[in-house]
């Protein structure tokens, strides 16, 4: 079924680990490429340098099997692969809101002048549109028999696994059809599945993530926006969503409101997509993505506003206990965290916060150690004054009034992620507030309970 190709992955961060291990799960031998020393050990060792469920098994299958392995050789690539994948991070630009380009440029121009025979060169890293059409002149200059085809990954943190093995499509950017034979090899058991495969030009290829992140974060915010209107109005976008989601046309994926969204992907991507359509002379087509960054970084100013307005209007010295660092569950990334980011604001409103998250606490530690944090729920809620529970991990949605009513200091709660039953709450004594919900507002509008918390 592999035909024998041979696969490098170039860059090992997220989406490189992820592509690597599923690829030698298909039975392709691959090499994997990163400049990290450091890194590249821990790899060959079966160590993940992230938490990603059911990665670290595929991984050490693959090294078992003498499938995959890593090196920070990019002769040792380029003298094996006939594919070869981009899967270098492009994070945001300090300072900028376009993407920064310096690792896929730094992987071509380290692996372009070491090829020497035909080989295809795949772009799967997340890049303004243009680039992968600069990247194929340079590439066919240094190497005549190299080609190259974007192929943007779709895959969501916590489900990448299964992402990367079931996609819902595949899409590949080629200019030719050669390019397009043997992505069709690469892809052989997803496409035999029922995958759809689709076949658009370079710069299609490189759009149809930027233009999806897009959609999913504009999804999130429109919600939000409705929650605003709900706070101001008395409505409960709970049931709002509920509603409007039973539509067909419009669907119930990514309409929990709440306190937004962040990572290492939908922030930054939408705000480079935004920066690229200005270069283009389109900056007026998605114009509204800067009201969508907007809406979306207001709801961690309200959840500060809210905290505020628990503690009666002064949080200096306020103990508050902060659960979620995560930026959604079922990961430990901390990039863009709106629970890490509201934890911060409120130390600088002057509360004594206390975080607790139960994978996230070393990221967490590491991008801010000038907050405090504690490893177990009971030991960041003890004596709090108000808690905010701003990612929805499953011990914490589980939670009780029984499990904190004694050992918190004042009853005050804020769902910021819209997952607890207010009634309930409420009920055992508890000022309960959830962003989308006016304070006032009744015993929540019964929800059929089916995808209360899909
Ligand atoms: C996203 C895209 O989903 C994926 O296709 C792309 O390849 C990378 O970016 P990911 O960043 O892993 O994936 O997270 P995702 O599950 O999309 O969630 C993003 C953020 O939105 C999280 O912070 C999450 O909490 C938030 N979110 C999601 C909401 O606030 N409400 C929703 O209804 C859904």
């Amino acid at each position: 079924m592999t035909d024998g190709l041979r696969l490098t992955v170039l860059g090992s961060g997220y989406l490189g680990i992820t592509h690597a291990a599923s690829m030698a799960s298909l039975g392709f031998d691959v090499l994997g490429v990163d400049t990290d020393r450091r890194k590249v050990d821990q790899l060959n060792d079966g160590q993940l340098p992230i938490y990603e469920p059911g990665l670290e098994e595929l991984l050490r299958d693959g090294l078992a099997a003498g499938r995959v392995r890593f090196t920070t050789s990019y002769q040792e690539a380029a003298a094996l692969g006939d594919v070869h994948f981009i899967c270098t991070g492009t994070p945001q630009q300090p300072g900028s809101n376009h993407a920064d380009l310096s690792q896929v440029h730094a992987c071509v121009a380290a692996l372009a002048p070491l090829l020497d025979r035909p080989c295809l060169v795949v772009g799967k890293s997340t890049v303004p549109v243009g680039t992968a059409r600069r990247l194929a002149t340079e590439l066919s200059h240094a190497c005549p028999g190299a080609e190259l085809a974007w192929n943007p990954e779709f895959l969501r943190e916590g489900t990448a696994v299964a992402d990367t093995l079931s996609p819902d499509r595949i899409v590949v950017g080629v200019t030719s059809s050669r390019a397009e034979q043997i992505l069709r090899q690469v892809y052989a058991r997803p496409l035999a599945a029922g995958t759809a495969f689709i076949v658009p030009t370079l710069e299609t290829a490189e759009l149809a993530k930027a233009a999806a992140n897009a959609f999913l974060a504009t999804k999130i915010s429109f919600i939000n926006a409705m929650a605003e209107i709900c706070e101001a109005a008395g409505g409960d976008v709970r049931a709002l969503a509920q509603i409007i989601g039973a539509d067909p046309r419009i669907g119930p994926a990514f309409l929990r409101a709440g306190l937004g969204y962040g990572g290492g992907c939908l922030p930054k991507d939408i705000r480079a997509f935004a920066a690229r359509a200005e270069e283009l002379g389109a900056g007026a087509s998605l114009a509204f993505l800067r009201e969508v960054d907007a809406i979306n970084l207001r709801r961690r100013a309200r959840t500060a506003d809210l905290t505020l307005e628990l503690a009666g209007g002064n949080l200096t010295g306020v103990p508050v206990c902060v659960l979620g660092a995560a930026f959604k569950p079922g990961s430990d990334d901390v990039r863009d965290s709106p629970a890490l980011d509201v934890a911060q604001i409120l130390t600088g409103m002057g509360a004594r916060v206390t975080v607790h998250d139960p994978a996230a606490l070393e990221n967490a530690r590491r991008a801010r150690p000038e907050l405090r944090y504690a490893a177990t729920v009971a030991d960041a809620a003890r004596g709090a004054h108000v808690v905010l529970l701003l990612t929805e991990w499953q011990e914490f949605t589980a939670l009780t009034p029984g499990a904190l009513s004694p050992i918190v200091a004042q009853r005050n709660i804020i769902d910021a992620r819209n997952v607890l039953d207010p009634g309930v709450w409420r009920e055992a004594g508890w000022v309960y507030r959830a962003l989308g919900m006016a304070a006032d507002a009744e015993a929540m509008t019964r929800l059929d309970p089916s995808p209360w918390q899909a």
